[in-house]
């Protein structure tokens, strides 16, 4: 079991640069996106963490081969030597089943575990299962497993009823190699969707309306190899966006992507910190000693991130005056509050609202790490608590943040991780 240990301090302040690292929901996708196509795909800039390795071990078992050098890997799935992704693997990370598309449409057939329930409250994969039916896919549930065949993807138009982050690139890569165009329409305009096919777009895939709600794909009976640069994390550059406006610190974040953090930029502005762009890829926050209290809505892109929601909430615990802070996006995603309330936090949960009333002081405890992002806020929190503050389950961290206690090492925290 992973512990991350903190000695906090309500006067810290984080001072110095982060090197913010590539994105991991950019590169899980990028990684299952190798499994349509028999050539090399190198991709630079990959954030070693967890579910990265959870992925890779997945490829491995369907027959790819791999190679880590630094922070790139190099991919080949020449041949798919077995076409299924087993309940262990989805299990340990959801994204998995962003293998569905990529297998169907390239063999013809998957098989791949149903995600069951998630910490963060029910998260149905319906919206992948009726598009590829709707290309020509029988898919069936037996054991716990969902069994989808097509000897031939279809194209034709799909609209997603709700933004999907992974549906969409579900389908998008399942398109790719489909016969005749795919129309999808309301589609998620995340960054890392863009990502996703850019690289599809250099692997030979055609594809019209990148970045839009309507994306057009013309599929292609074959795709090749490319070399593909993964976009930096901006959920990491959020979160330690927050941890300078925390602590009323000065940070320097570098290889970032200032427009991709417009929505979280403009509510740490209006709450008091100070932010300015040094150069296309470098940010610098000072916070400020007075917190000004603010109400967020989590949406989709362009809005204000859900993963960035638990972490944002621990900043308005130290704001003076009520937030209302309200989660559109997924059910259950508060968590994290229970272990805040453990700090000392003063807040209020009602449905889908959490009213955070500030500013009170931290003092560190004992707490347990229900997800990714909670466990995120829960280092926040504990770097301004009194005392000693031991976040247990802290795999969680590691799922998604690369070096998190070394990068907040380097900015002044005391921080431990032991396993
Ligand atoms: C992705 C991100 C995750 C982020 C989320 C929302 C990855 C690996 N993960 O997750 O970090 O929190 O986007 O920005 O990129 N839904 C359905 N039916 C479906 C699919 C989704 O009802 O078939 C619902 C979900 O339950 C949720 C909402 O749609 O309420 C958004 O989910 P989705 O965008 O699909 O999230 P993920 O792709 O799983």
């Amino acid at each position: 079991m992973a512990q991350i240990r903190i000695t906090g301090n309500p006067n810290l302040r984080l001072e110095g640069k982060v090197r913010i690292s590539g994105a991991k929901n950019a590169v899980l996708p990028a990684i299952a996106a190798s499994l349509l196509t028999r050539e090399k795909l190198r991709l630079k800039n990959v954030p070693l963490v967890k579910d990265v390795y959870t992925i890779l071990t997945l490829m491995k078992e369907m027959g790819a081969e791999y190679s880590i050098r630094r922070n790139s890997i190099t991919l080949q799935s020449r041949d798919i030597l077995h076409e299924e992704a087993s309940y262990e693997l989805v299990r340990a990370m959801r994204a998995s089943i962003l293998v569905l598309g990529p297998l169907l449409a390239r063999r013809g057939k998957a098989i791949v575990a149903l995600p069951g329930g998630c910490a963060i409250g029910s998260r149905p994969i319906d919206l992948h299962i009726h598009g590829l039916e709707k290309m020509g896919a029988t898919i069936s549930l037996q054991h716990g497993y969902i069994q989808a065949e097509a000897k031939k993807l279809r194209g034709t138009e799909i609209r997603f009823e709700k933004k999907t982050v992974g549906g969409t690139e579900n389908l998008l890569m399942a398109a790719a190699l489909a016969e005749g165009e795919t129309v999808l329409k309301n589609c998620s305009l995340e960054p890392e969707v863009i990502n996703l096919c850019d690289l599809l777009k250099k692997m030979g895939a055609r594809i019209e309306g990148i970045g839009q709600e309507t994306i057009r794909v013309m599929g292609v009976a074959e795709l090749g190899g490319a070399t593909h640069e993964i976009i930096p994390d901006r959920i990491e550059a959020g979160t330690f966006l927050v941890a300078g406006a925390l602590t009323g610190g000065n940070i320097v974040l570098t290889k970032t992507q200032p427009k991709h953090l417009t929505s979280i930029i403009d509510k740490l502005r209006l709450s008091g910190a100070d932010i300015s762009l040094i150069n296309s890829q470098t940010i610098r926050i000072r916070g400020s000693e007075n917190i000004r209290p603010q109400d967020i809505t989590t949406s989709p892109y362009p809005g204000f991130p859900t993963d960035m929601q638990a972490q944002f909430s621990v900043l308005m615990t130290q704001a003076r005056g009520t937030s209302i802070i309200t989660e559109t996006i997924f059910d259950r995603r508060f968590s994290h509050i229970n272990e805040l309330l453990r700090l000392g936090a003063n807040i209020d949960v009602s449905g889908d609202k959490a009213v955070v009333k500030g500013k009170t002081p931290l003092s560190g405890a004992e707490v347990l790490a229900t997800d990714l992002r909670a466990s995120a806020s829960l280092v926040l929190a504990g770097l301004i608590a009194s005392g000693e503050t031991v976040i247990n389950d802290a795999e969680h961290l590691e799922r998604g943040y690369e070096g998190m206690e070394e990068k907040m090492q380097a900015l002044g925290a005391i921080i431990e991780l032991s396993h």
